[in-house]
């Protein structure tokens, strides 16, 4: 990549672990200032590459479809692409209007889509990847907690839609982790084993091998397994 391209585009991105950067910004729902007006839910800020493109018209179709879904798991969403508001508001009537995606039709966009023609908060993000374009934003999603914290960063091609189950069961995954201090195997879904950190000693992990718990099966020290049904993560989890 030459060095134009680089200053064109690109600035420090944010990592896992990371407070989200703040910004303040002009949706379709109106002024929003970020992340202060989202305190206390789950964001999902993601960009997408351009208003009027067809990948990108079944992504919003289909997460529109789920804006329920995600407000049950207190968590907010929020689009961007390197458009005018008047682009996203024409695109989004335009959806409503004409479009049909796997049976979803006469879809309304409800959650706020940035307006982003400057590339600030673009940029900010590092949403702009020139290899890619330099001109529009990347597939990136990033999940914010309510503490305005990156808890994971996924980030697809232009040519590529995102799996939207796949984004509702990392959400799900890391409120799972947080609510029960356990972390989540491959392919784990609510209902499935979870697992037991690793011992932090040479005692616990005796006790793990030796012991014979119930509500626990290991098969080695550092692999232990334990039961976690749906009820009692959605009992937790779900906003009441
Ligand atoms: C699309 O959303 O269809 C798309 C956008 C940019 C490049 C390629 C495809």
């Amino acid at each position: 990549m030459s060095e134009h391209l680089h200053e064109c585009c690109v600035s420090a991105m944010p990592r896992i672990g990371d407070r989200a950067p703040s910004f303040k910004a002009i949706t379709t729902q109106g002024e929003i200032n970020f992340p202060e007006d989202y305190a206390g839910s789950w964001v999902i800020l993601f960009s997408h590459p351009a208003d009027f493109t067809p990948v990108c018209t079944t992504e919003f179709i289909t997460f529109a479809s789920m804006m329920d879904e995600f407000a049950k798991l207190n968590c907010k969403l929020l689009g961007l692409s390197i458009d005018s508001i008047y682009g996203h508001i024409a695109w989004l009537r335009t959806i409503k209007e004409k479009i049909e995606y796997r049976g979803m039709k006469d879809v309304e966009v409800n959650f706020p889509v940035i307006e982003d023609i400057t590339m600030e908060v673009a940029k900010k993000y590092g949403m702009l990847q020139p290899g890619e374009s330099t001109t529009k934003a990347v597939r990136a999603v990033f999940v914010i907690d309510p503490k305005g914290v990156i808890r994971a960063i996924i980030y697809y091609p232009l040519s590529v839609g995102r799996n939207f189950d796949e984004i509702k069961r990392l959400l799900i995954a890391l409120q799972t982790t947080d609510a029960f201090g356990v972390a989540t195997p491959a392919d784990w879904r609510p209902g499935d084993d979870v697992i037991v950190p690793p011992p932090g000693s040479c005692g616990v992990a005796k006790e793990r091998v030796e012991s014979k718990r119930e509500d626990m099966v290991c098969y080695d020290w550092f692999f232990c397994l334990k039961k976690l049904s749906k009820e009692e993560i959605f009992d937790r989890i779900l906003k009441k």
